[in-house]
């Protein structure tokens, strides 16, 4: 599966959250040699690829997607050099590397924004951004009514009284993608890494780049009208088009993944024409809550949308921005959104670990057998719920600090992994290492290092690995269709050619599974050859 050309129709890919991974030097931040260390741990669980966030230098004012320079990697994660080596270490194992592009905004050290600022109002430099003069007598109030998506507005004021818009944190200001500077400037960075031998781009809140011109405000209250002024406009795709033909212009072709957060699914799947982008989160059943109706019609919908345009599905349960799923599916309110209150009713909510961890081994078993490619979040491998305790100073993201602490933010599924000892760091940073991790880690992450973990068939980590390496070798998985099976109240369960069948229980009974050759690979043990609740399994069948 992985060999074929097409990889990204079927691969399961491992996302790698540079700052939390491995940290080589000991300064408590992960960094591309703790990486590098850790490669033949990624080639042994067993995904196709790896996609990298942000690497490049930066501020940080956003976890490094407020990016200072396109072209380099940050001081904190090594040279530009590491990571060439890097990805042909990551080559030489059978790894494809991904890398993160944020074309909708860079950071305000951005040499361009910093010329910006220097050159006035009226300059060219002011151009490649969004600036603007305010509205009131003296200008005094932003331009529009727009709000930034981590709270506050999404306007800022420089000294000289102009305003310029940026829709996630003021230091990330929004690029103008009208402008062809900005347009043939995202082409070439493309083309370094593309150069480089990355073998795909994750695009980052692909479908905010393009604006109203008018800069139009939304309505005080009720939906914004089509086509809205800053997302999903029409022209995004022409930008994503010339990105194609890049892609296409190399051997092998490199892909092109959305990240793209939209209600609409059929507006969704517009970005996967065949002349777009090849494929882009399926953010639907991440959202859905741990019920089977909802499930099945996610996933109904996921694939009745895809079918059209040829495109594979994406199969995500966790990522940077969400809760981790483990605790999520441990709650009350299994459901995710990225509404403030929601956040902050969900977090700290009563949270059942055992039954989210046994869902959790459940999901993972059904995001791998669903057709199309499928991702792995960073220690979802090893069972890892949400950090909620992290002291209010020590809290990074920006979303916690723009709500006034009524969004706690997204820093407790970003703490650094586990992978050794018996306290903190974890083996995260060497045993000299002169700071602690960045964001502290749980004592009770103990019994889930990697160390603790592999080599014992039931944890999570050798659940992972073997789904994996089935998954590889199993010419039904992966790209291609499903076929739903007539099952128990509650009770999902596919086929997909030739012979395998997936079953997932989120009833609360035992259930008979259809018949079989053999049990391929069980969340949890069969009791008397039942499958018990908020289990899966996967069959081999004749
Ligand atoms: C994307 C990233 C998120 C970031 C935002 C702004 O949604 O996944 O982490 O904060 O874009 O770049
Ligand atoms: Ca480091």
């Amino acid at each position: 599966m992985f060999e074929s050309s097409r990889w990204w129709r079927s691969a399961a890919i491992y996302q790698v959250y540079p700052r939390s991974f491995a940290d080589a030097n000991g300064d408590g931040i992960g960094d591309l040699a703790g990486v590098r260390s850790r490669l033949g741990y990624l080639r042994d669980l067993g995904v196709d690829a790896i996609w990298f966030s942000p690497w490049y230098p930066s501020p940080m004012a956003d976890a490094g997607y407020d990016v200072a320079d396109y072209r380099d990697i940050d001081p904190a994660f090594g040279t530009l050099a590491e990571a060439e080596e890097l990805i042909a270490q990551a080559h030489a194992l059978g790894l494809r590397v991904i890398i993160d592009i944020v074309p909708n905004h860079c950071s305000d050290a951005h040499p361009w924004f910093r010329e910006a600022v220097a050159a006035g109002p009226g300059s060219a430099a002011r151009e490649l951004f969004w600036f603007r003069d305010g509205r009131g007598e003296h200008g005094e109030l932003p331009p529009n009514n727009w709000t930034s998506i981590f709270g506050g507005p999404a306007w800022t004021r420089v000294p000289d009284g102009q305003w310029y818009l940026h829709l996630f944190a003021p230091q990330q200001p929004d690029l103008n993608w009208g402008n062809t500077k900005v347009r043939e400037e995202f082409e070439d960075i493309l083309r370094f890494w593309f150069d480089r031998g990355v073998d795909g781009v994750r695009i980052d809140s692909a479908a905010l780049c393009t604006k109203d011109p008018e800069l139009r405000d939304l309505p005080e209250s009720g939906e914004p009208e089509v086509p809205h002024p800053y997302s999903d406009r029409d022209e995004t795709h022409e930008i994503y088009r010339g990105w194609r033909r890049i892609a296409d212009s190399y051997i092998p072709q490199r892909a092109l993944i959305g990240e793209i957060w939209l209600p609409d699914t059929e507006r969704f799947v517009m970005y996967l024409r065949p002349d777009e982008l090849h494929t882009a989160f399926n953010f639907d059943l991440l959202a859905a809550p741990w019920d089977a109706t909802a499930f099945h019609a996610s996933i109904d919908a996921t694939l009745a949308a895809h079918a059209p345009v040829g495109a594979p599905a994406t199969w995500v349960l966790s990522n940077h921005d969400v809760f981790r799923h483990v605790t999520r599916y441990g709650r009350q309110d299994t459901s995710f959104t990225h509404d403030h209150d929601h956040r902050r009713r969900q977090t700290g909510a009563p949270t059942d670990v055992a039954l989210g961890t046994r869902r959790a081994r459940a999901a993972v078993l059904l995001s791998l057998a669903l057709p199309g490619s499928a991702y792995v979040y960073q220690g979802e491998e090893l069972g890892l719920g949400e950090v909620e305790d992290i002291p209010d100073h020590q809290r990074q993201d920006p979303l916690f600090a723009r709500t006034g602490g009524a969004n706690p933010g997204r820093d407790g599924c970003r703490v650094p992994l586990p992978w050794s000892g018996d306290e903190p760091p974890f083996g995260f940073s060497p045993p000299d290492a002169i700071a602690p991790p960045w964001l502290p880690q749980p004592a009770s992450w103990r019994s889930l290092t990697v160390e603790a973990q592999q080599g014992d068939p039931d944890s999570m980590l050798e659940l992972y690995r073997s789904a994996l390496h089935i998954r590889r070798g199993l010419p039904a998985l992966g790209d291609g269709s499903m076929r739903w099976l007539v099952s128990p109240p509650d009770v999902l369960a596919f086929e997909r050619a030739p012979h395998f069948v997936c079953v997932l229980n989120m009833s609360t009974v035992d259930v008979p599974l259809p018949e079989h050759e053999s049990v391929l690979i069980a969340s949890v043990p069969l009791r008397d050859g039942l499958l018990p609740p908020d289990a899966a399994v996967w069959l081999r069948t004749s």
